[in-house]
């Protein structure tokens, strides 16, 4: 099959990251016959320097143009204090919009080779599987712009959804719960929150269209604590944007780093941007150190979902698994024993490792 690739590296590690996901695309590309060709683009803080914009018009119309999408994070230091419409999110913030990739799902599954890696005990992490899936393009992040102000003396954000933009996410919930274990956890913060009454009655309304999925309601702050406490409760989460990006960063905690986890972020078709859910860590950028797992298991999630390349998506969470398996680690995983090794290594055994056979050695 022939896909075409856009890039978009952004800032910070997130040139690291990209580069070893593209080693990976590109060997399942040797490896299966496909041919996937590539194009960067920028994004972000690089963006800002490189064209006055975090979000240049020739970047989202490369994007409209391609197959998928890969993204690896945007932002850092040097932009923090620019105003807010050059700012690195910006940039991310309009391409998910632009792009309508309403539904950000974010697996949750920690390798057996990590569950020692988390610093929750064993037995609570252990069997902990599960989806979160984050509304990504309405709520606090794209408030009423009229509305949104920052005077000096007063500040205002706005959190608005219409009915149809709450609709279609918890359809998306329920279709993914009925390929799961047919749970599905909505979290809200109904006893405060007008929006999240709205959210808790849809959610009741669209029940009835999937009796196979039981269904519980939780407020936000008891699900941040049993995120931790009780983590294989879950199955399928569905929340807000603001409470996913939250809740998803806490929930990367049981996979024992931010560095593992993956998102698809997809609109009402199969079109996607893939995305680590970690940001650019400028703490550690540009020393060839960070975790490319989260990016690799983005590419595929990007095979999965926008190209139904199930076989190819195997192949790679097989062998990053079998990597893991084998001793080989990131340092910013709590493992003692094995091979802490860098970007670098850790790409190349994955590469390696996907190479026909070389897992069954
Ligand atoms: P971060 O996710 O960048 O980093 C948090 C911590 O996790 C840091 O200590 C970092 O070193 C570590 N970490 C993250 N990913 C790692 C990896 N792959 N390997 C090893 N360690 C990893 O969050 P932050 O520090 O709060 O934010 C830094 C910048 O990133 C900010 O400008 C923020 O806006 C941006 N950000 C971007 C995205 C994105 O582009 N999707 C996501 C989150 C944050
Ligand atoms: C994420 C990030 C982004 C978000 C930021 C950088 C805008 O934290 O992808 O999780 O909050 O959505
Ligand atoms: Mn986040």
């Amino acid at each position: 099959m022939k896909k075409h690739i856009v890039l978009l590296p952004g800032d910070g590690i997130g040139t690291e990251v990209t580069s070893a996901a593209k080693d990976v695309l590109e060997t399942i590309a040797d490896e299966f016959n496909h041919t996937f060709t590539f194009e960067s683009k920028d994004i972000g803080g690089t963006a800002i320097d490189q064209h006055g914009s975090p979000l240049p018009q020739d970047t989202i119309d490369a994007c409209r143009k391609a197959d998928a999408v890969l993204l690896g994070a945007v932002g850092g230091p040097k932009w923090d204090n620019n105003p807010s419409h050059l700012r690195p999110e910006k940039g991310l913030l309009g391409i998910r919009k632009e792009l309508n990739l309403f539904a950000n799902l974010r697996p949750v599954q920690g390798f057996s080779n990590l569950l020692h890696a988390s610093p929750l005990k064993r037995e609570v992490v252990e069997n902990s599987d599960m989806l979160i899936v984050r509304e990504l393009t309405g709520g606090l992040y794209f408030g009423t712009p009229s509305e949104r102000r920052n005077n000096g003396s007063d500040v205002v954000d706005t959190l608005a959804y219409s009915r149809e933009e709450i609709e279609r996410i918890i359809r998306r919930a329920f279709d993914a719960a009925m390929l799961r274990r047919k749970h599905l956890t909505s979290v809200d913060k109904a006893n405060v929150l007008e929006s999240s009454r709205m959210w808790r009655e849809i959610v009741e309304e669209i029940k009835p269209e999937y009796p196979e999925v039981t269904v519980e309601h939780m407020l936000v702050d008891a699900a941040a604590m049993k995120l931790i406490t009780s983590p294989t409760q879950f199955d399928v989460i569905v929340t807000e944007n603001m409470f996913g990006d939250i809740l998803s960063d806490e929930a990367s905690v049981l996979t024992g780093s931010l560095g593992m986890l993956p998102s698809a972020s997809l609109n009402e078709e199969a079109f996607g941007l893939y995305e680590p859910v970690h940001g650019s860590a400028p703490d550690i950028a540009g020393q060839g150190i960070a975790n490319p797992l989260a990016t690799i298991l983005s590419a595929a999630l990007m095979l999965r979902h926008s190209f139904r390349m199930e076989d190819e998506a195997k192949r790679i969470e097989c062998a990053v698994s079998e990597a893991l398996n084998r001793g080989y680690h990131t340092g910013d995983l709590n493992v003692k024993d094995g091979e802490q090794v860098n970007t670098h290594k850790m790409t190349a055994v994955v590469v390696e490792l996907l190479k026909a056979d070389s897992t069954t050695n």
